[in-house]
């Protein structure tokens, strides 16, 4: 569905604040490179804790973080083979979760048939991915595509993300282009406008024109000169529950969600940048070229959106009543895919919640 792209205000739902997930979908909850061969961590999504382990073969596999034996947190256990060993009495769990040793008994004794709840897992793209819900649809369901994550005429830059704020909060963040103003000393973007917005059951799609100029444009090459003003357009997808983007012929990011619980949320990027450099050189330099833009060039943006998102989290959390006014569209259309998500997976109620067509407010004239 085409929406008019016309910023007018209307209330904010809070009860988007509230939401739950849709759990039937894949969600990533670790970095590969943290989960060496034989190593256990804990991971949890949406509240239900998770231990994940690396085989002796390499396998990844995911096991509810409890024993089923007396509850004891699996990941404080070890891997044994493929195997993983409770920390308490040493029973054994297979990687589908059931018991397969128990280290006192007697080889002839019959094994009391329990089993810990294994979860789907995959591990791609350099990350652990997790699907929470109704195991038989995993296969059903794709992960997000990333088609430049090999193609070597991108640099690759992983960036992690943390916030202590509902992932409703962030998800809006991320989608939201009109806060160039907080970034305004790093030589962020300004002078956006919303061109275009799509919406569907489990899309947002806004395509926003902004400007930049500046230092930081002219090292991604959007201009040979710093002092030019150069517009180009942002492309927004938000395919629930995990984002991609794209800045006309500069960049792409693939940033993935996965909130941890009500209050705390994580994110997975990965930014693809066309960086003109000698190949080879790209190459030998590439790692190291990752981190340091990461930390100098978009640590201190998310810095600032963390501070913000944070904030927003602490007032809603102090008054959880308190209306407050949106004026960009796309965000409106945004909550509306999570509370329609929300509500299909039948973890919340099916609420009645106002058309997108209301009446505004509030009304402020496009630019
Ligand atoms: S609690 Fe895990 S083996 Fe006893
Ligand atoms: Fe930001």
């Amino acid at each position: 569905m085409e929406l008019a792209p016309t910023l007018t205000g209307h209330t904010v739902q809070n009860r988007v604040r509230a939401a739950g997930i849709n759990p039937h979908h894949w969600y990533p909850v670790a970095w590969s490179s943290q989960l060496r061969r034989g190593k256990v961590l804990p991971v949890q999504v949406w509240g239900q804790a998770i231990a994940l382990f690396r085989d002796d073969q390499g396998q990844v596999h995911a096991l509810e973080d409890a024993c089923p034996h007396k509850g004891v947190a699996l990941h404080k256990g070890e891997v044994q083979g493929q195997n993983l060993t409770c920390p308490y009495h040493g029973w054994q769990f297979a990687p589908d979760g059931r018991c397969v040793a128990i280290p006192y008994f007697p080889p002839e004794q019959k094994l009391p048939c329990v089993q810990a709840r294994r979860y789907p897992v995959q591990d791609q793209y350099g990350m652990v991915w997790v699907f929470p819900g109704d195991g038989e649809q995993a296969p059903t369901v794709p992960l997000p595509s990333v088609p430049e994550y090999d193609d070597p005429q991108w640099l690759r830059v992983a960036i992690p993300g943390q916030f202590n704020a509902h992932f409703s909060i962030c998800n809006e963040n991320t989608m939201d282009v009109f806060h160039g103003f907080l970034h305004r000393n790093l030589q962020g973007w300004f002078n956006p406008k919303l061109l275009q917005l799509r919406q569907s059951d489990t899309l947002v799609e806004a395509d926003y024109q902004v400007s930049y100029q500046g230092w930081l444009s002219q090292f991604l090459g959007m201009g040979r000169r710093g002092d030019r003003i150069t517009t180009r357009t942002i492309s927004i997808q938000y395919r629930y529950p995990h984002y991609a983007n794209s800045l006309e012929g500069v960049s792409k990011m693939y940033l993935m969600r996965l909130p941890v619980s009500p209050t705390e949320t994580r994110s997975f990027t990965l930014l693809f940048l066309k960086i003109r450099l000698p190949q080879t050189l790209t190459k030998m330099i590439r790692p190291l070229l990752s981190r340091v833009i990461w930390r100098f060039l978009f640590k201190p943006f998310l810095d600032q959106d963390v501070e913000m998102v944070e904030s927003e989290q602490q007032t809603y959390h102090n008054n959880p009543q308190r209306h407050y006014i949106e004026v960009n569209p796309a965000i409106i259309a945004l909550q509306r895919v999570m509370l329609n998500q929300a509500h299909g997976a039948g973890f919340h109620p099916a609420l009645p919640y106002p058309s997108l067509d209301a009446t505004p407010s509030v009304a402020i004239p496009s630019r």
